[in-house]
């Protein structure tokens, strides 16, 4: 097949840069695949690929392009099948080890096979298993034409996004749907749709098991935030150990001013918190995590991470980033 020309005409030559032409092109956002197949030998083959789109609902087709430099590109110009897997947010190692040259890409990776073997890759938001149907030589690059024979999506997951460079993951604009599938309590009623109720619910929810934690090492749930504040404090300002004054600790761990000082001055009794003269105002107390109040706050935040991360195991992770942006701006009283 030819491509159509306007007769007798040919375009200018460009008036722009190769680096112009790529970063212009980088404001098109688009999704991120690994294209599969498998060689002669029947080993997998992959690539990540952006150029994806869609062709034809009827019959249903799809397209790709492929560098001619590819190595890659014997197995899919002679091949008669391959996979497009469009990946999920949580892919974007995926995709820039199926970018790399000289690595094994296919290590550890966790797939089933598609149509003529081309496997599909587990954890991606979308597979299309094509027939190999047609290529078109333009430029330096081959359009691949798949026609699809079976596809699959997951329709709660979100998919990893593309472009200037970077990878990103979405978020919805304003005056996008609600999300259908949250639960919503019947009209009328209040307390199941209260924010306080349901802000309560949920802290409920998070801090149901990790309160044995915390009390396995010991302490109050004023305590661990104490440590957890001041842990927070030693990553921004190492330069004095995250030291701060007890009246903005009482602030950030919510707390009246008196109870954390009597809190502190037993903290510091039990080896845990190190009290310390203000350089800059001799009257002014500092306080600072010990080596011991830092490996048990380093303990209980790993075991924090690990119980929200099963928490939110179900949740996309789109979903979870909105939801704590959402909490942030509630609590900054936005
Ligand atoms: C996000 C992203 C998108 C890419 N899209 C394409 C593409 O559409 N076509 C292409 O030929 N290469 C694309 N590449 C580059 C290839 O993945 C890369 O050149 C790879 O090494 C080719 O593998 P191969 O030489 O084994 O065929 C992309 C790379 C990245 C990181």
């Amino acid at each position: 097949m030819s491509p159509s020309r306007a007769a007798g005409h040919a375009a200018q030559p460009p008036d722009f840069s190769p680096r112009d032409f790529r970063a212009t092109l980088g404001m098109f956002a688009t999704g991120v695949t690994i294209v599969t197949a498998r060689n002669d030998q029947g080993e997998p083959v992959g690539l990540t690929a952006s150029s994806f789109n869609s062709v034809s609902l009827d019959p249903p087709l799809v397209l790709w392009s492929l560098g001619k430099a590819a190595g890659s590109m014997a197995v899919f110009s002679n091949g008669r099948h391959y996979a497009i897997n469009v990946l999920a947010a949580d892919q974007q190692a995926l995709a820039e080890r199926f970018a790399a040259r000289g690595v094994d890409r296919w290590a550890g990776v966790a797939y089933t096979d598609g149509a003529g073997g081309a496997p599909l890759l587990e954890g991606s938001v979308a597979t299309f298993e094509c027939f190999n149907r047609s290529q078109y030589t333009e430029g330096d690059h081959v359009i691949f034409v798949g026609e699809v024979e079976r596809c699959a999506r997951r329709a709660d997951a979100s998919p990893l996004l593309y472009h200037g460079g970077r990878f990103y993951t979405e978020h919805p604009l304003h005056g996008a749907p609600a999300d259908a599938s949250a639960p919503r309590p019947p009209d009328g009623r209040f307390v199941g749709s209260y924010l306080g109720y349901l802000l309560g619910q949920a802290s409920h929810a998070v801090y149901r098991d990790f309160e044995n934690a915390i009390a396995a090492q010991g302490l109050t749930h004023i305590a661990w935030r104490v440590l957890a504040v001041l842990h927070d404090a030693a990553l921004s300002h190492p330069e004095n150990q995250g030291a701060i004054a007890v009246g903005q600790l009482a602030h950030d761990v919510l707390a009246k001013q008196p109870t954390v000082t009597k809190l502190v001055q037993r903290m510091a009794e039990d080896g845990l918190l190190a009290l310390l003269a203000d350089p800059a105002d001799q009257r002014r107390t500092l306080v600072a995590a010990t080596a011991e109040g830092r490996r048990i706050a380093a303990a209980l935040i790993e075991q924090a991470r690990a119980q929200e991360s099963h928490l939110l195991s179900r949740w996309s992770a789109h979903e979870a980033d909105t939801l704590k942006r959402h909490l942030q701006k509630l609590a900054s009283g936005q």
